[in-house]
Parts: C-alpha cells; sequence; structure tokens
C-alpha cells in the first residue's frame, strides 16, 4: 500500500468526485494566491487571476465544500495562503468547520523577496490548520533546531513561526515550475499532521511537492492539477522519489 500514488489531471472540483468519502488523512493546498497576474517561470505556467477576491473566494468555497466529505473524521486540513486572501480564507473556514475547529495560523517565513520603501517587507505566507474534529486529530510535534543560546546545537518543538528557507537558484529540488515549495516545509507539516501511512491529498499539486514528500515519509499522495505540465513534472519527480517500503 505504502508505495502507490494518485495523480489525477483535472479541475480539482472534478478530481475529487473520483475520490471515495472519509478517506483523507490530510488535505494540503496551495492554490493560486489571486495575484491578479500569470505565474510563470521556466517549466510552465498558470492563470493567476480573478476580477475580485469575492470571485476568487467563490472559486475556493466550491472546491473546498466538494472536498471536505472526502476526508475522515481524524482529518487535518491545511491552507496556504498569503496576505491576499488569508483573513477571507479563515473567516469561510469558521462559517464551514467551527471557529473551534481552528489550530494554527502558521507563518511560513520564507526571507527572501524584495522591500519597500512604503510598507513592512512582506516575508511571510500563511498557512491556516483546522481540524474536522478538534478532539482527535493527528498531530506529532516537529523538532526544529533551537536558537537560542543556552539550547544551541540542541533540538525543540516547532512553534507557529515556520523558518524554511525557499528554494534558492541552486538547488537541485528546483524544478522550475513557478511557485514551488522547498520539500522540507513539506515534510515538515506531513509530519506534524499525517499518521504514518495516511493518505494526503493535494488538489492543486503544481510541481507535486507534497507528493514528493508525502511518499518520502511512507504516506500515500493523492495529487490534482488542471495543467498538464504540472502533471509530467509530477509524474517525473515521483518516479525519482523514493519510499520507505521502496
Ligand atoms: C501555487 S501553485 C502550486 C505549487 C505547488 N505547491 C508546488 O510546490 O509546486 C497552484 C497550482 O494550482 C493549479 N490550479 C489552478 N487552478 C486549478 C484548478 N481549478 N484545479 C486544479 N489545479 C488548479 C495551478 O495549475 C498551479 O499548478
Amino acid at each position: 500500500m505504502h508505495n502507490q500514488f494518485q495523480v489525477i489531471q483535472r479541475d480539482w472540483l472534478e478530481a475529487v468526485e473520483a475520490i471515495g468519502n472519509t478517506s483523507i488523512d490530510l488535505m494540503y493546498v496551495d492554490p493560486p494566491f489571486n495575484t491578479g497576474q500569470t505565474q510563470t517561470a521556466g517549466a510552465g505556467s498558470y492563470e493567476d487571476a480573478w476580477e475580485s477576491t469575492d470571485d476568487w473566494l467563490a472559486w475556493f468555497r466550491q472546491r473546498l465544500e466538494a472536498t471536505l466529505p472526502k476526508l475522515k473524521p481524524t482529518a487535518s486540513i491545511l491552507i496556504h495562503t498569503d496576505w491576499r486572501t488569508s483573513h477571507r480564507v479563515r473567516v469561510l473556514l469558521d462559517e464551514l468547520l467551527g471557529e473551534d475547529h481552528f489550530v494554527n495560523h502558521l507563518i511560513w517565513r520564507y526571507g527572501l523577496g524584495g522591500s519597500s520603501p512604503r510598507r513592512f517587507a512582506r516575508k511571510h505566507d500563511d498557512i491556516l490548520f483546522y481540524a474536522i474534529d478538534p478532539e482527535s486529530y493527528y498531530f506529532d510535534p516537529p523538532m526544529v533546531p533551537a536558537t537560542s543560546n543556552r539550547m544551541k546545537g540542541q533540538l525543540k518543538k516547532a512553534t507557529d513561526v515556520l523558518d524554511v528557507p525557499s528554494i534558492n537558484n541552486m538547488a537541485s529540488e528546483r524544478v522550475g515550475y513557478p511557485t514551488q515549495k522547498p520539500l522540507a516545509l513539506l515534510q515538515l507539516l506531513i509530519g506534524a499532521c499525517c499518521p504514518p501511512g495516511g493518505t494526503v491529498l493535494d488538489p492543486c499539486c503544481g510541481s507535486g511537492t507534497t507528493l514528493v514528500a508525502a511518499r518520502q515519509l511512507g504516506r500515500i499522495p493523492i495529487g490534482a492539477d488542471q495543467n498538464p505540465d504540472a502533471i509530467h513534472i509530477t509524474r517525473e519527480r515521483l518516479k525519482k522519489a523514493p519510499s520507505p517500503s521502496g
């Protein structure tokens, strides 16, 4: 079971139709951020423009609502957004699940990016963590290097601010897909929020970072993307990704 995976070239909305009810342990989604641009890099591009934030939210809500029945009663949800939509997504999740199902507002602090004379530099993304059942979701606290002098060289439990460098230009994991996320970030999230052997769904999988990390950690990945370039890259990456069970 551990070495299986599923990669679906479809719109998120259609892709989840084929997934069994109450079968997913963790949904992580890194949707288009509503930047108003076409996201382009060497290995592909995707449209990221809506008329308004309301339109983006309607798009997102429809897909999220279709996905919720696919999650196990013990499942968790991680929604990766930024300053453009995180506040709207939080209100949406409070409405759909209940505000007591909120677990964390994670900050992914990535360091890179420009500065502005008009405001504080924007150097983080937001990852909203909700549980289907706040009493029974899985959580294995990830350990990260301690930074204080007193604990130098030791590990400590991660806080809700995750310091993970974004992928540098020379990194071997870089595949050239726009907005590719670092494997280290997904490994940390999946290890913490999906039980070993569990199933991870990423319905906007892009270059397949979530699927590769899930496979490396002995979880079963299911990914979808409507972009054929993304699906091709994901399949190629998965071919090379070792799973603990071979
Ligand atoms: C932010 S990127 C994901 C990047 C990915 N996390 C990675 O590490 O490569 C968003 C992805 O959503 C996909 N997408 C946009 N609309 C979609 C839809 N309706 N259904 C499925 N995928 C969609 C885009 O093609 C793009 O690959």
